[in-house]
């Protein structure tokens, strides 16, 4: 198997990838990151003639196949193109593109590129998510109608280590993240599953503000943003973005016009598939719950990786299509598609619930009618600042006790 020469930009999440690329056979050449104490912390874990750098160009100057976009949520598109520009096969962390301006630059790239881009989306490669795709393509749920996608994840507000680690200032991008933005975990799957794709979506909020004492620089106080999309096959979905009710976990649930199949809340890889009485297959039961099992050969390197194997199957694909060149299955319109519906849900949420039609990047007449909308409810490295509010109650900030709280050492 030919190794592939990688090279992984941010050191956060991009090291947890570290053991799948090496089972990939994968050879991580050069990494790219400020934060020297997270360079010390992988170092043993990585090739003694791994580069490290701290500038993004003198990094992809760097002889390298591909890279990994681990930076900053919001600050991916201007990277991803810079590598695509230059030849350089793209696997990029959630989102692909923080305004549809991005969305539209990067599908232009993309689309006259020799290069690879691939949303490094693990989510719908969960054993149970695996197992559903089975299932809906094996015919027996009859035509997928309607599904529902929730990737829930509260997290206790008083726990000032870990509000500290994930959310370290006020400005980063975990501070001003609408509901709706990070998307990727619940939608995707639906979209992998059934190969729908969203053309309209309206949204609304669940708003309930944060405890005025925990320590928090937090711009949001939505709690969830509740979506609906109207996909290309006539379906419907309804999706959370991520959002931070009690208790932690993330389920879906396809129904056909037959039956339908749901991984089961708080139980595992468990799944529950059920069929109308009068359309049971055979050798099936009208109701069936059990635990799918991972093939012979992914057993083993799946159970190491993280995200329940997702993490693991996202490297081998996007290592596949590079080793094999075909087409990566989580590409620009994929991707871009899914940041729209990101955005264009939190537009809805702010212009009360009002549906927007999802742009088709392919489209000349749909870039063109997006490639200047940079509005954004995010801080950037370059010192942008936020165009549009990142909550629904529009001037909501955290309180002086908050930040108080926050500072305290
Ligand atoms: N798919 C998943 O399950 C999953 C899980 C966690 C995070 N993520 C994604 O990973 C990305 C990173 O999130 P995170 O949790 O690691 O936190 P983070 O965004 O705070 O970390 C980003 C890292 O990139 C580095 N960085 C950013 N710009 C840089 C630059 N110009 N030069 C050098 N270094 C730079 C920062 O120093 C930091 O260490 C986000 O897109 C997030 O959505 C995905």
């Amino acid at each position: 198997m030919e190794t592939i020469k990688i090279g992984i930009f941010g050191l956060r999440r991009g090291a947890t990838f570290i053991d799948s690329i090496k089972v990939c056979n994968g050879e991580i050449v050069a990494v790219c990151e400020r934060d020297e104490k997270l360079i010390a912390e992988v170092k043993n874990d990585l090739p003694k003639n791994t580069v490290f750098f701290t500038d993004f160009d003198s990094f992809i100057a760097h002889p390298m196949d591909c890279v990994l976009l681990a930076n900053f949520f919001h600050e991916h598109t201007p990277y991803a193109i810079r590598c695509l520009e230059k030849g350089i096969h793209v696997l990029s962390e959630c989102t692909a593109s923080s305004t549809l301006a991005e969305c539209v630059a990067l599908a232009r790239t993309a689309r006259n590129s020799n290069a690879k881009y691939m949303l490094a989306e693990n989510y719908p490669f969960m054993l149970f998510n695996q197992e559903m795709k089975r299932i809906c393509d094996g015919g027996t749920l009859g035509k997928i109608v309607y599904a529902e996608g929730e990737y829930n994840h509260p997290m206790d507000w008083y726990d000032t280590a870990a509000v500290r680690s994930i959310r370290p200032y006020e400005t980063h991008w975990r501070n001003y993240l609408p509901r709706s933005y990070y998307i990727t975990h619940s939608l995707a799957p639906l979209m992998y599953v059934t190969g729908a794709r969203p053309l309209r979506v309206s949204a609304m909020a669940i708003n309930d503000p944060l405890p005025a004492d925990c320590p928090t620089l937090s711009h949001v106080s939505d709690i969830a943003a509740i979506i609906t999309t109207q996909n290309s096959d006539g379906s419907v979905f309804k999706v959370t973005g991520c959002s931070a009710f009690g208790a932690h976990g993330n389920s879906y649930r396809f129904c056909g016009t037959n039956g339908q199949i749901e991984n089961l809340r708080g139980m595992g890889d468990t799944l529950m598939l059920r069929y109308n009485a009068w359309q049971v297959p055979e050798e099936m039961k009208e109701v069936n719950c059990y635990v799918p099992d991972w093939n012979e050969e992914d057993r083993e390197d799946a159970a190491h990786a993280g995200h329940g194997g997702g993490d693991y199957f996202v490297i081998r694909h996007f290592f596949d299509c590079i080793r094999n060149d075909t087409d990566p299955c989580f590409d620009y319109r994929f991707a871009a598609c899914l940041s729209a519906v990101a955005i264009l849900a939190h537009r809805s949420i702010l212009h009360g619930c009002q549906p927007f039609d999802i742009p088709d990047f392919d489209k000349d007449e749909d870039c063109k009618k997006y490639e200047n909308d940079t509005l954004s409810p995010f801080c950037y490295s370059d010192g942008t600042m936020p165009t549009i509010p990142c909550c629904s109650v529009v001037d909501y900030a955290p309180t002086e006790e908050q930040t108080v709280a926050f500072n305290k050492v």
